[in-house]
């Protein structure tokens, strides 16, 4: 039987999307494109040296956020996916996107706590013993969809936010590919 197919969006590092590429790509589902907003991402030489194709789709060519999420969405359909995967893709979204493609996220923190950019910060500050990551369906209400897969993060005594940070990371790295296979009704 074919490999499901998914799509992933990214505008920085890439770090999540390394992880999903290297953990998934031809053997349990088929990274058919990934798709950055911004030229200058570091992510596009990430992808491309595992083999995936990149579309790079500036929105500052774009005179709205509708003009480019409508162009976004084209671009996704040519591949039809089964899923469509946000990893570090640093755009608010519009219905035009929404509205036409089924897509998830992750956001580092226990949703629903801690939405927006900041989340790894609040999270830290907050006084609590344990942070997070959540992988969650996109809607047009930011960080706010179905919450598909959760992990905590313990926050240690001793722990610097820099410490937190990539314990984050780390487990966003294992979480995410996981999810991904699950909202897909992929078993390995
Ligand atoms: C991650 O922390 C993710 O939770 C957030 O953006 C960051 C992307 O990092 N949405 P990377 O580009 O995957 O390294």
């Amino acid at each position: 039987m074919a490999l499901k197919k998914i799509v992933i969006l990214f505008s920085g590092r890439g770090s999540n999307m390394r992880s999903i590429i290297e953990k998934l790509h031809d053997k349990s589902l088929f990274v058919a494109a990934a798709i950055t907003n911004n030229p200058n991402a570091e992510g596009i030489k990430i992808a491309e040296s595992l083999g995936v194709k990149v579309e790079i789709l500036p929105h500052t060519e774009f005179a709205s956020r509708e003009a480019f999420d409508e162009a976004l969405v084209s671009k996704i359909k040519e591949y039809s996916p089964d899923l469509t995967v946000l990893a570090g893709f640093m755009r608010i979204l519009t219905p035009v996107f929404t509205d036409n493609i089924k897509a998830v996220n992750i956001h580092p923190s226990l949703l629903p706590l801690f939405k927006g950019k900041d989340g790894i910060k609040e999270s830290f500050y907050s006084g609590m013993k344990v942070g997070g990551v959540s992988v969650h369906m996109v809607t047009s209400e930011m960080d706010s969809g179905d919450i598909v897969a959760q992990a905590c993060v313990p926050i240690l005594k001793d722990d610097t936010l820099e410490d937190y940070t990539q314990r984050v990371h780390g487990t966003e790295h294992e979480l995410y590919p996981k999810a991904i296979l699950e909202a897909l009704n992929i078993s390995i």
